[in-house]
């Protein structure tokens, strides 16, 4: 039965409060057959779910089945549009197209489109108390009440605010998404929320409720204690539809009849943490306004750069339940949470009126077992809660957020219990996509760790950690983490978005922030670009990632002039057009090949530069040609070339030595393809022999951590690459995972060999950088990789490590699941792929004793599968293993059998030798 399902508009399911003009379609084919292709499709628009009258009815004769633009007439403010889909598939043996029903109804529901749509005006208040030790402002609340005549249809609210904020609708809050309105660059663009209602407004009377903080727009940002980076004024914009049964409507705006309430938040930074008097919640609760009236003002901001919301909003996750509450050596009272996580500690108590209780966040405990939160610098992390002593009071904070595993507990009553405390996890809500899992559970712990990273890195923008007075978006750290990120969560929305801002903080010259947005501008001296090579390469390769994984290419479009702009900058930059080797250059930052507590490797850091420029290069080449813009696809080409050849004379000497002799100097070489030919297997050879040289451990940093073992595997030494990721002694992803880490830590070291720290300064228990290594499990030990962008042709390879007896990776891409399960019993091998509809994949059995017996088994599993003459799909016509022909399947390697399918389900049994495999 052929079926249409998994609708998606614009990467989400039923999205409200749309931007884009023209939305893309993605569908998903359901069918029992094997081998089918989507042959045309059928589109149908309409402003109600009946379809009548339609307002686009879309035939194409296209295999696209995800993003598909809409072209119909123009989309308008707030309405909803209904869309169903139909399609007509051909699988293995049909004679012709089968036709599927419609599929179920999506819809997706426009924003404010037009600045002209607004009515509200943006409020705010007259005079704001200041935090005598902070120096923060206090959040506001601002309340308005009006009064609903007639039967509701439908009731949406559109907000947002300079800062963060919060509302509630007649005592409820107003929907799932926390930290809104997100973090763009507000010079450029403030997001809106669009929130259905619907069923919260009551008849008669109503009262809706904003508070609103001071967050990344002016509160505090980078460990130089600077706020006010956007402005000093917080306001609210709220505009509220009612659109009632009999065809009236009617607009609550934010406006001057608005007026300030009482608010229990004392203060909330986001680094710094949020006092709270309960005793003042009463008030509001009451709907008390001030004892003296106080109207909003409102405030001069411009409408002109709202935009609808672009990603995935912030929303609760997870709860945690904590493992333990301590008393440490110190005589402090400690709760552990089991996971270093990101967001809050919600907590229930029953304490006298006035009661102070204060919770200090801290990720790790020291030697003796006693709370430590230095590494956690000036980010004071602590929630002070003043109590009502009203029974029962349950409380989480508002416009912060802590990264943390313990938290030390003070003025707490006697009888407090674990059972009070939950941790809850917040982070952008991207689905969760990917699934990797082996027969090995410390290697499992090290999925975990690099899933956990994600989740406390990823609130909105991607930081570089969750915790101390940074939590900024280092714009290496993404690009480093970018791949595996889009493994685990489906993260094009988020990127897009982030993007956004990149492209806008670019400086003239094309310079990449160090940070995006770019909250460090004037911390650095006047004649610097505060940019450097595999930060600024951000620009290029995140939107390249995004392109690959999910086929996204308007992606490349949003983003080209972008990427041109920082390949053209890099190319003004060095002593001759070919190199970079001029500037400031963190290089292979963090790496232990130089000497002890410093912070930069020691790779010459021009060689980095250069090495990226190439790939930087290469990528804008590529993107000039998929978006038909020659000329630049020419230039680029030839830059790339020339870079090349720059590189090879200027880093390998006459005997074809790289002048760093480090892996990553090798590592980058290799996998940027900056190696001569007649050098290659010598560059190889010498990773090998440092990698040897360093006891079979690796000690690079940023730059050559990502590729190392996809470097390895990818020359033939797919054992060392195994060798360096399961060591369990220092420097290793497992020593972490040995010491208790339940996220990604910012050093090799940042707990070291005798159980002390890495100093101070900069020591985050809490950075994916390193769980950038997810990207090879995935593509290695799973064997999932993509072929052609979005997956629609996949190659599924695995190449099982000798220490494994299975391992099951899962990949929900855009056309449906990618998966692979291999498992190895008495040295035999069972395998199931799954590829799904639309797509191909070219699979790769590894260690086949008997190649010969195999073929025959393969050959066997199609059959009856004939397809009529002219009917082969396109892409595997021809082609080893298409069905109803010959079947031949490559001998790749020499124990190794290649082939491509068409999508479906397909086990493979046969006798495996790992020696064959050549990995021991
Ligand atoms: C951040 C890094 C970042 C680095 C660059 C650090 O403070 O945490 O991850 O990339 O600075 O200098």
């Amino acid at each position: 039965m052929l079926k249409v399902k998994a609708l998606i508009c614009e990467h989400v399911n039923n999205p409200i409060g749309l931007g884009c003009l023209k939305p893309r379609l993605s569908w998903q084919i359901e069918s029992d057959n094997i081998y089918v292709f989507q042959k045309r499709f059928q589109l149908q628009v309409a402003i109600n779910p009946a379809f009548e009258p339609l307002l686009w009815n879309h035939f194409s004769y296209s295999e696209q089945s995800i993003l598909f633009p809409y072209e119909g007439p123009p989309l308008e403010s707030g309405q909803r549009y209904y869309y169903r889909v139909k399609v007509w598939a051909q699988g293995a043996g049909d004679t012709e197209p089968e036709e599927s029903e419609w599929s179920e109804i999506g819809f997706w529901e426009m924003g404010l489109l037009h600045e002209q749509d607004w009515k509200a005006q943006w409020i705010t208040v007259q005079e704001r108390s200041i935090h005598e030790k902070f120096q923060t402002r206090a959040p506001f609340a601002a309340s308005k009440c009006f009064s609903v005549e007639g039967k509701v249809k439908k009731a949406v609210i559109y907000a947002t605010s300079l800062g963060l904020y919060e509302l509630e609708l007649n005592g409820q809050r107003v929907g799932d998404a926390y930290f809104t309105p997100g973090w763009t660059d507000y010079n450029d663009r403030v997001q809106v929320q669009a929130y259905d209602v619907t069923s919260t407004v009551r008849e008669q009377h109503n009262r809706i409720t904003a508070t609103v903080g001071e967050g990344w727009y002016s509160g505090y940002l980078g460990w130089q204690k600077r706020k006010d980076t956007y402005g000093n004024t917080n306001a609210l914009l709220f505009q509220m539809k009612i659109s009632y049964e009999d065809g009236r409507s009617e607009l609550i705006c934010s406006d001057s009849s608005w007026e300030e309430t009482s608010c229990a938040i004392l203060m909330s930074d986001i680094y710094n943490g949020e006092i709270y008097d309960a005793r003042l919640e009463q008030q509001a609760a009451e709907h008390r306004f001030l004892n003296e009236r106080k109207m909003m003002q409102v405030a001069p901001f411009p409408l002109s750069h709202l935009v609808a919301q672009e990603n995935e909003p912030v929303r609760v996750m997870n709860r945690l339940k904590p493992v333990e509450l301590i008393w440490t050596p110190k005589g402090e009272l400690v709760l552990n949470l089991g996971q270093n996580m990101v967001g809050w500690l919600e907590f229930k108590v029953e304490a006298p009126e006035g009661t102070v209780l204060n919770l200090v966040h801290g990720e790790v405990l020291d030697q003796q077992g006693n709370f430590y939160r230095d590494n956690i610098r000036d980010a004071a992390q602590q929630i002070t809660y003043i109590c009502s002593g009203k029974g029962t009071e349950i409380f989480r904070p508002h416009f912060t957020f802590q990264g943390f595993q313990y938290v030390k507990l003070e003025g707490f009553p006697a009888g407090v219990a674990i059972e009070d405390f939950t941790g809850v996890v917040l982070h952008s809500d991207m689905a969760t996509i990917g699934l990797f899992e082996t027969s090995d559970p410390k290697l499992n712990q090290l999925q975990h760790n690099i899933v956990w990273g994600q989740k406390g890195n990823f609130l909105d923008v991607p930081t570089d950690c969750p915790q101390r007075d940074e939590r900024l978006g280092w714009t290496g750290d993404a690009q480093i983490f970018a791949r595996t990120a889009s493994f685990n969560m489906n993260s094009a929305s988020f990127f897009r978005k982030w993007l956004k801002d990149l492209a806008y903080n670019q400086l003239e010259n094309g310079a990449v922030p160090f940070v995006v947005p770019d909250v460090l501008k004037g911390t650095f001296a006047d004649n610097m670009d505060q940019t450097t090579a595999a930060w600024g390469d951000a620009a290029v390769i995140c939107p390249w990632t995004i392109y690959q994984c999910y086929g996204d290419k308007q992606i490349l479009a949003q983003q080209y002039d972008s990427m041109k702009a920082w390949v053209d900058y890099i190319r003004a930059q060095g002593t001759e057009e070919h190199l970079w080797d001029t500037g400031l250059q963190l290089g292979d930052w963090l790496a232990l090949d130089s000497e002890e507590g410093s912070y930069f490797g020691a790779t010459d850091g021009t060689l980095v530069a250069t090495a990226y420029f190439a790939y930087s290069t290469h990528i804008l080449a590529q993107t000039a040609k998929l978006l038909n813009r020659y000329t630049d696809y020419n230039t680029y080409q030839s830059l790339h070339e020339g870079i090349r050849s720059a590189f090879a004379n200027r880093y390998f000497d006459d005997a074809g030595k790289l002048t760093s002799n480090t892996q990553t100097a090798q590592v980058v070489a290799l996998h940027f393809g900056l190696v001569p030919e007649k050098y290659k297997k010598q560059v190889v050879q010498e990773l090998v022999r440092l990698i040897e040289k360093n006891d079979m451990h690796l000690d690079t940093g940023f730059v050559g951590t990502p590729y190392l073992c996809l470097v390895l595997s990818d020359n033939g030494y797919t054992d060392i690459a195994y060798k360096i990721l399961f060591q369990k002694d220092y420097p290793s992803w497992l020593y972490q995972v040995e010491r208790g880490a339940t996220t990604m830590w910012e050093h090799w070291d940042s707990i070291k060999v005798d159980g002390s720290f890495w100093s101070t300064d900069m020591n985050s228990f809490n950075h994916y950088s390193y769980g950038s290594v997810g990207d090879f499990m995935y593509q290695n030990i799973a064997g999932i990789d993509v072929l052609e962008a979005g997956y629609k042709k996949s190659r599924l390879a695995p190449k099982p490590p000798v220490n494994l007896t299975s391992a099951h990776g899962k990949l929900e891409t855009p056309y449906g699941e990618v998966a692979v399960h291999w498992e190895i019993v008495n040295e035999e091998m069972r395998m199931t792929v799954h590829v799904p509809h639309n797509t191909t994949a070219e699979i790769t059995l590894p260690g086949v004793l008997e190649p010969d017996a195999l073929q025959q088994t393969i050959t066997k599993q199609y059959p009856s599968i004939q397809y009529p003459p002219g009917n082969v799909p396109q892409e595997l016509a021809g082609k080893s293993g298409s069905p109803g022909e010959q079947a031949i399947f490559e001998l790749s390697g020499d124990h190794e059998l290649t082939f491509t399918v068409g999508s479906g389900q397909y086990t493979f049994q046969y006798k495996y030798n790992q020696r064959l495999n050549n990995i021991d």
